[in-house]
């Protein structure tokens, strides 16, 4: 229950300003004790921590717009890193994303400072909701199918830093207004899209590449990330940077139907909070629990003790059963072929610094020096599916086909600028890796053949397989 000691730096709380006097957001106010357990395991999740950088590192509340959704390039942070800012975008059919204060306090919009010191979490009243403003019924939040705009702006204005959607500087101002993406309605499981939904996705590339814009990818182009856990650009195959030419439909796919219409008696809940929460341990959120935990971020350290979900036995049965050891394989496997397409730029030179150290793939970045001036989309793309499928740890569960395709392209492209199946080749002439989430740990040796090994089996089942 501590408020911030500064306005930039420090906690968040539970009893941040708006929630003085509104215990009821979180309790029963007739008997605290209900829902204690359910309670704590919440305060043990990401969505109740308040000393984590998505709630402490700025003052997201104030990182907000007064301007239109559809046309905005200023922050949105403030309807994703706080609960009050949710409530107001998602109650508001998806338009308001303003910055907010607590009673009393005045309103300030970055970069300047609120005098009201505390910081939200993901609270209870995020998703509890009776219809009244009261949690504690803890009926679920009514939230219609999610559509996000993702807008981008090329201009980059000294006056202004930082407030892009998502960063894209280029030496020509290109903005995409009006970028409007739906996502299927899946019931409660709304609630979880909006948040999860990321900030960018790989088909601005193609828009940038297209009519009207013709973003000229040779003059220093950089397009940002997904941003942090995008599970439901992942799921809902928003994510990706397609390639022409290449199939990514799948009609045994499955997953984002979980939860809709009672899909193989998974019931009505949507696919995030059928996998996510049918579970003993619900508000932990996680449909697995690790026996060893990774870090803030690092998924690699980490290793899958149980699968606790209730949900996959529902579909998986029999040879398909999943257990902790399978799912552990088929997860760093997934990780395994990050650092294969993470080891393929620094093997092409596409790195800030060929150092030991520093790998840093540059954002700001000529794209058609690789493979020529029509080339750099897609060598974009590949760095942009780099960069997004590394934010969510969770893609090979969400959309694994989906996800080995993005991956196995991504190496098929940059390992020659063709798209001519030679992914296995290219994974086996590296020489060296890196793991992209810990740069300090650097694969080579036996370490190496293991990763590469692991990235093939992963990719294409083994030596000589095919396209997945
Ligand atoms: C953002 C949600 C949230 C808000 C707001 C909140 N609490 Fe809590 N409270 C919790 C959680 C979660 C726990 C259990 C924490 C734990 O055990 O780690 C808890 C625990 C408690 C407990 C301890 C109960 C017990 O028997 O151990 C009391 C008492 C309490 N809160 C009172 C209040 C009061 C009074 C307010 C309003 C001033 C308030 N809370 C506001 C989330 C909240
Ligand atoms: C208001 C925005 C918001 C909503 C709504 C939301 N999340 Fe999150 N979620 C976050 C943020 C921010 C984090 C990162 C928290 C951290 O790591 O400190 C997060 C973290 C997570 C994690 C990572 C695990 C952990 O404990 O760190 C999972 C899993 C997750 N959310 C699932 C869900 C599901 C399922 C739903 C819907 C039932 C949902 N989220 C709704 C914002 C949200
Ligand atoms: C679509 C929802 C969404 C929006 C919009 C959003 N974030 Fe996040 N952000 C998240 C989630 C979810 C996480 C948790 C992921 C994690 O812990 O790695 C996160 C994590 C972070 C983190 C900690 C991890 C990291 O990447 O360093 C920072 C800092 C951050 N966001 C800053 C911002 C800023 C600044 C903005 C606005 C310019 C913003 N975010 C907009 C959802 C969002
Ligand atoms: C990110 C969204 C989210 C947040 C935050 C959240 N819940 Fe829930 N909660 C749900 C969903 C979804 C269900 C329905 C789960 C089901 O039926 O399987 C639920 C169910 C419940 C239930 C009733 C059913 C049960 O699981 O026994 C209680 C009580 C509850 N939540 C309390 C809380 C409390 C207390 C907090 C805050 C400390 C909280 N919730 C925070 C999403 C959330
Ligand atoms: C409604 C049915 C259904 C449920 C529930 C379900 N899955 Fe799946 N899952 C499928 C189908 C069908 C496929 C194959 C999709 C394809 O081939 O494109 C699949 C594929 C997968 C894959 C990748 C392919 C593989 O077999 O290697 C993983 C990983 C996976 N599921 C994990 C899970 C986990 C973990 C859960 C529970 C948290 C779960 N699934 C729940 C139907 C389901
Ligand atoms: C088929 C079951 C399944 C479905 C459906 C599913 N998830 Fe996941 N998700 C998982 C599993 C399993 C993990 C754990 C992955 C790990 O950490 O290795 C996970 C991890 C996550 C994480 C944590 C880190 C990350 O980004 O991967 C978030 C956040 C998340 N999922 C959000 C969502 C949201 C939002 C939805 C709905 C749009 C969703 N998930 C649907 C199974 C599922």
């Amino acid at each position: 229950m501590t408020a911030s000691l500064t306005n930039v730096r420090g906690r968040a709380s539970y009893v941040s300003s708006n929630f003085i006097g509104n215990c009821r957001k979180c309790h029963n106010p007739h008997d605290t004790s209900t829902a204690l357990e359910i309670g704590r395991q919440w305060a043990e999740s990401g969505h109740g921590d308040t000393a984590g950088s998505p709630r402490a590192s700025r003052d997201f509340k104030t990182y907000g717009t007064y301007q239109p959704v559809n046309t905005t390039f200023e922050s949105n942070c403030v309807r994703c890193h706080t609960t009050t800012g949710y409530v107001n975008f998602v109650s508001s059919g998806f338009t308001v994303q303003r910055p907010f204060a607590g009673p009393g306090f005045q309103i300030a919009q970055y970069p300047a400072l609120s005098t009201d010191t505390t910081k939200e979490v993901t609270a209870c009243n995020a998703c509890h909701d009776d219809g009244n403003g009261n949690a504690y019924s803890f009926k679920l939040r009514t939230v219609p199918q999610v559509y996000i705009y993702y807008n981008y702006s090329g201009s980059s204005t000294a006056t202004n830093p930082g407030a892009r959607a998502v960063s894209l500087q280029t030496s020509i101002p290109v903005k995409f207004n009006n970028n409007l993406v739906y996502y299927p309605d899946s019931g409660p499981s709304n609630m979880c899209i909006s948040c999860h939904a990321g900030r960018g996705y790989g088909n601005m590339i193609t828009i940038a590449a297209g009519a009207p814009y013709f973003l000229n990818f040779s003059t220093s182009t950089s397009i940002g990330s997904a941003h942090a856990f995008p599970g439901a650009a992942t799921l809902f195959q928003k994510i990706g940077y397609e390639y022409a030419g290449r199939d990514y439909s799948s009609a045994a796919f499955l997953h984002s139907k979980i939860g809709v219409s009672n899909t193989n008696a998974t019931g009505n809940l949507g696919p995030c909070i059928s996998c996510h929460m049918n579970s003993t341990e619900s508000h932990s959120f996680r449909p697995v629990a690790f026996s060893t935990e990774p870090t803030e971020t690092n998924p690699t350290v980490g290793v899958i003790g149980s699968l606790v979900s209730r949900t996959c036995s529902k579909c998986h049965t029999g040879a398909n059963s999943w257990t902790a050891t399978k799912l552990q394989g088929k997860r760093s496997g997934f990780q395994t072929a990050i650092t294969a397409l993470y080891g393929l730029f620094y093997k092409q030179g596409v790195v800030v610094s060929r150092t030991t150290t520093s790998w840093g793939i540059p954002t700001n970045y000529n794209w058609n020096r690789l493979y020529g001036s029509a080339s750099g989309p897609n060598t974009m793309g590949a760095y942009t599916n780099y960069n997004v499928l590394k934010s969510d740890w969770g893609a090979y569960a969400h959309n694994d086909r989906y996800v080995r395709r993005l991956i196995y392209d991504s190496i098929d492209w940059l390992n020659d600028g063709v798209l001519n199946n030679d992914v296995e080749a290219a994974i086996n002439s590296l020489a060296t890796a890196k793991n992209p989430w810990n740069s300090s740990v650097n694969y080579s040796g036996s370490e190496l053949l293991t990763m590469q090994q692991n990235a093939i089996r992963y990719l294409i089942g083994g030596p000589g397989g095919p396209r997945p």
